[in-house]
């Protein structure tokens, strides 16, 4: 804990210079007295973030991304509020004031937390040379194809069983509370990992302050983590952050996966964005943290039902921390697979293909949640869901847009249940994608927007993520019945392909089609990196199309105020 006098927070705010602090992330441009450039919290083709440099802020029109220097350190380069303090301090050559004088209790539990920390040091070191110096240990690494490198950046080491004869003269007690050696009902002490591969955890600044114990043979865990205790907290810290930490916010993106190997594996062929909970289900410290440093927070889960589960679980608490700059996104992997096993089948490209052809966004996830082995024909379900999905949208609590989408979102998919009745096809109740197009009466497509809806289609199937950033005065219903076709169809392209043949709306199923057919084949011909360069040239035109709503809307306004 740790607070600042206001007099010095206002002293480095003033002496900030916010336009240096930007330059190196945007190009900007002198306008009159300001400066402006490609906002880089969102995605746009012509320039309308600008940087104030007399009132030391910054300012997107486009977006309404808005803040002081501590702001911008905050939330573009992920730092905390006393990192961010430091810094601006530091570069306007302040010196940080005076710590408040410790007590004697916090001198002797620092003096503690301190000693703590030396025994898992050591007890790193020596895991490390235990693995060297165990053929059996390596030839298991070796099978599971990690490489030395890997090894090393990771620190994985190996636990011959024999920890406690190195800490003599260390109080037992200590070395039970970090979790090193535990102490039997019988009384007799033992190493707690025997015969284990070791993943230390680090905190974010790289300290080591815990194990995950992975059995080599099978014995019973499979995996053995370090108890919680005042140096490990499992709940905040993430396996990888502080090896990912500089690449997630430099890019704005996450991946979250389930398991250890997983991480070290992506790491390995290439994805150094890769991070993991520490053995027990993602909090919403955690998440926080990740949306701090990052934009897009995608969750790589495993394919099976554990899978899907810890999936759901993600889902509801990044309602409750997600914010209407952010985005994430959820990808099952096929059900043979976890990450460490696809990419070491696959490669990284394959990887890379096969998340962004996957990425299910956030909306689609909640829908699941909310309709899963649901009859919606039944009104008692349709009240039911209605009435979860009221209190799952309560839980969002810093992104009032994406809640008032949500709700309509889930809005047109109850009233799907009324509109399915209407159309006399009952056999198996449960609507999916393809009936949305069995409305009583379905929305017309307006003509002069086929371009619109064309390239709302490919967006929805490539980067689906996006789609928040599309500026509502754009969704008329067609174009919302669209979006909620691909939130509704099938993730696998395939799928999508036969659900398109059962589209009611002929307009709609066309546009549908040419957006399937059409990606499907370009996904094929192009590699990843044209890939964004095509959804970048796609939201360009959409804002194009924004603008140009915006003006008319502006001078429509303009005569109605005049008659
Ligand atoms: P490998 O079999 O080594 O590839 O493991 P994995 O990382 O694929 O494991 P899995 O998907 O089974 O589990 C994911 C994560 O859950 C692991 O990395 C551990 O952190 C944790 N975990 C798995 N099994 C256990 C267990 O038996 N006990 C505890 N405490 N945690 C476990
Ligand atoms: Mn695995």
């Amino acid at each position: 804990m740790q607070r600042f006098p206001q007099a010095f927070l206002d002293t480095i705010r003033e002496r900030a210079d916010i336009v240096a602090l930007i330059q190196p992330y945007v190009q900007l441009r002198k306008a009159g007295r300001d400066f402006m450039g490609l906002c880089p919290f969102h995605n746009e083709k012509s320039p309308s973030f600008t940087v104030s440099p007399t009132k030391q802020f910054y300012h997107c029109f486009g977006c309404g991304a808005h803040g002081t220097a501590f702001d911008w350190l905050i939330d573009h380069d992920g730092y905390s509020f006393p990192e961010a303090v430091a810094q601006l301090a530091q570069s306007a050559g302040i010196a940080m004031p005076e710590r408040e004088v410790p007590t004697p209790a916090d001198l002797q539990a620092q003096a503690r937390q301190t000693h703590l920390q030396s025994l898992v040091a050591t007890a790193d070191t020596i895991f490390q040379r235990q693995l060297r110096a165990s053929p059996q240990a390596k030839e298991y690494l070796k099978l599971r194809g990690m490489t030395g490198h890997a090894a090393k950046a990771f620190g994985i080491g190996y636990a011959s069983g024999d920890l406690i004869a190195h800490f003599p003269g260390v109080k037992l007690k200590d070395l039970v509370e970090v979790g090193l050696v535990v102490e039997r009902t019988n009384g007799e002490i033992v190493d707690k990992f025997r015969r284990r591969v070791m993943f230390p955890i680090q905190n974010e600044a790289g300290t080591v302050i815990g194990f995950g114990g992975r059995t080599v043979g099978n014995e019973e865990p499979k995996y053995l983590n370090s108890p919680e205790s005042t140096i490990f907290r499992k709940g905040r810290e993430l396996y990888g952050l502080a090896l990912a930490k500089q690449e997630i916010r430099r890019t704005r993106t996450a991946f979250v996966m389930e398991g250890y190997m997983d991480v070290v594996a992506l790491h390995q062929h290439g994805e150094g964005r890769a991070v993991a909970a520490l053995g027990t289900s993602i909090t919403s410290d955690q998440l926080q943290r990740l949306f701090q440093l990052a934009d897009h927070v995608v969750f790589a889960m495993d394919g099976d039902g554990a899978g899907q589960k810890a999936a759901n679980r993600a889902a509801l608490l990044v309602l409750e921390v997600i914010g209407d700059r952010k985005t994430a996104s959820f990808v099952s992997l096929p059900a043979e697979h976890d990450p460490d096993s696809y990419v070491r089948a696959n490669g990284l490209d394959a990887w890379t293909a096969y998340i962004g052809t996957h990425a299910e966004p956030l909306s689609a996830r909640i829908t699941k949640i909310l309709t899963a082995g649901r009859d919606l024909n039944l009104p008692e379900n349709r009240a039911a869901i209605a009435r979860e999905a009221s209190e799952m949208l309560a839980t969002i609590r810093h992104a009032p847009t994406l809640q008032e989408a949500l709700r309509t979102h889930v809005e047109a998919i109850i009233n799907m249940g009324v509109a399915r009745k209407a159309g006399h096809r009952s056999r198996d109740a449960k609507p999916t994608a393809e009936d949305i197009g069995t409305k009583a009466k379905p929305p017309a497509p307006d003509r002069s927007r086929a371009a619109f809806y064309e390239n709302l289609a490919r967006l929805s199937q490539l980067a689906p993520q996006h789609l928040e950033q599309i500026p509502t005065v754009l969704i008329d219903d067609f174009a919302a019945l669209i979006c909620s076709w691909f939130a509704v169809a099938a993730a696998d392209l395939d799928a999508r392909a036969a659900a398109v043949e059962r589209i009611t709306i002929p307009a709609l199923q066309q546009v549908v089609r040419a957006a399937v057919v059409g990606t499907m084949q370009r996904t094929a011909e192009l590699g990843a990196e044209q890939i964004d360069t095509e959804i970048s040239a796609i939201l360009a035109a959409l804002q194009r199309d924004a603008e140009h709503a915006a003006r008319v809307q502006k001078t429509t306004a303009l005569f109605a105020a005049a008659v």
